[in-house]
């Protein structure tokens, strides 16, 4: 910066202005910012001081002197305050951050994979008329056997492991005690699917687990008979699979249904030729179904006489493991992000 100097005086205007327009250019960072302030625009800077003289001058000459004084110092004022120079605080940051650094990613989160399934197969369902119906994961052994048409010592509750808590309350083993919850609480024509979470005592293998999800089915009215149960599943596989996918219906026993079949769907991947998902067999068993039993109608107080009902059950894993090609059912549980991720 230019000396300070005290030989500024009106008379020398043009030289005052050189200076410090250079000065301005010159300033670099806050310090020097500060300086240039106090020198020229302070209290006792060069602008008042020349100001003040001019008092003591020709008074002719102090109207066209002042008002270039004044202009000047306007001028410098303005471009001041424009003045752009880095903040020593901001150089500091500078230092420490380097924008060709690449970012860090940001991992998203996903649905896991058996909820994307579980949610498909509800979108179709939904689509079909049917409401959505929840239940409890701890049940008592009514709901679960009982109202099922299971009573005590029933050879079929050895179908399933069961978790029991005490003498009368267990882990559900499968989602068809909603049915009753939902047959208690509402009157024909009921049309619900009723997902959750279901637990059995079984050996941990790549093939099952102590826990699974299942997606039940209950339709309930005057009239409703076999061929609708299997136009129903035969509409949802169509829709799930694949537009050109057949199904085939085994004879089966559940205690809460009957008659009782189990339903297989044409393998999708290999069109029915036989491949390794399918064991070489072209079909694929996903669901167990049947026509409601009277005593389950009786259990809830819905006349069998009058009503007729088709219900069905299916495993999320199992439909999941085909979709995906998964081999092993234990990396649904493990949330090991890096087979999360991939869904
Ligand atoms: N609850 C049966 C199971 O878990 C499936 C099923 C549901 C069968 C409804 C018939 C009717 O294996």
């Amino acid at each position: 910066m230019t000396e300070v100097s005290d030989s500024y005086t009106l008379d020398n205007l043009d030289e005052l202005e050189s200076n410090v327009l250079s000065d301005l250019k010159s300033i670099s960072n806050e310090s020097e910012a500060e300086s240039f302030r106090i020198k020229y625009l302070g209290k006792k800077g060069v602008f008042r001081q020349l100001l003040k003289s001019l008092g003591s001058i020709d008074p002719q000459k102090r109207k066209e002197v002042g008002a270039k004084a004044n202009r000047l110092r306007s001028l410098v004022e303005t471009e001041f305050s424009k003045a752009h120079w880095k903040k020593e605080s901001a150089e500091v940051v500078d230092k420490s951050f380097d924008p060709s650094l690449p970012g860090f990613p940001f991992h998203k989160g996903s649905l896991h994979p058996l909820m994307q399934i579980r949610d498909q197969i509800r979108d179709i369902f939904i689509s079909m008329g049917f409401t959505v119906s929840y239940g409890p994961e701890v049940e008592s052994d009514f709901y679960n056997f009982e109202a099922l048409n299971t009573p005590k010592h029933h050879p079929a509750r050895d179908m399933q492991d069961t978790f029991y808590i005490d003498q009368n309350h267990l882990l559900r083993t499968h989602t068809s005690p909603v049915q009753i919850r939902v047959m208690e609480n509402q009157k024909p024509p009921i049309r619900s699917i009723m997902p959750g979470r279901v637990y059995r005592n079984e050996e941990i293998s790549a093939r099952s687990y102590c826990l699974f999800h299942q997606v039940e089915g209950l339709y309930v009215d005057k009239d409703v008979s076999f061929a609708d149960l299997k136009g129903t599943l035969l509409a949802f596989s169509k829709r799930f699979f694949d537009e050109e996918t057949k199904i085939k219906i085994r004879p089966s026993f559940f205690p809460f249904t009957e008659p009782s079949v189990e339903i297989d769907v044409e393998c999708f991947l290999c069109k029915g030729q036989g491949c390794s998902i399918c064991k070489q067999s072209g079909w694929l068993e996903v669901l167990g179904a049947g026509m409601v039993h009277p005593n389950v109608f009786k259990s809830v107080g819905i006349d069998p006489e009058k009503y007729t009902g088709f219900a069905f059950g299916m495993g999320i894993e199992r439909i999941a493991l085909l979709k995906f090609g998964i081999d092993d059912i234990r990396l649904f549980y493990e949330n090991d992000t890096r087979f999360l991720s991939q869904f």
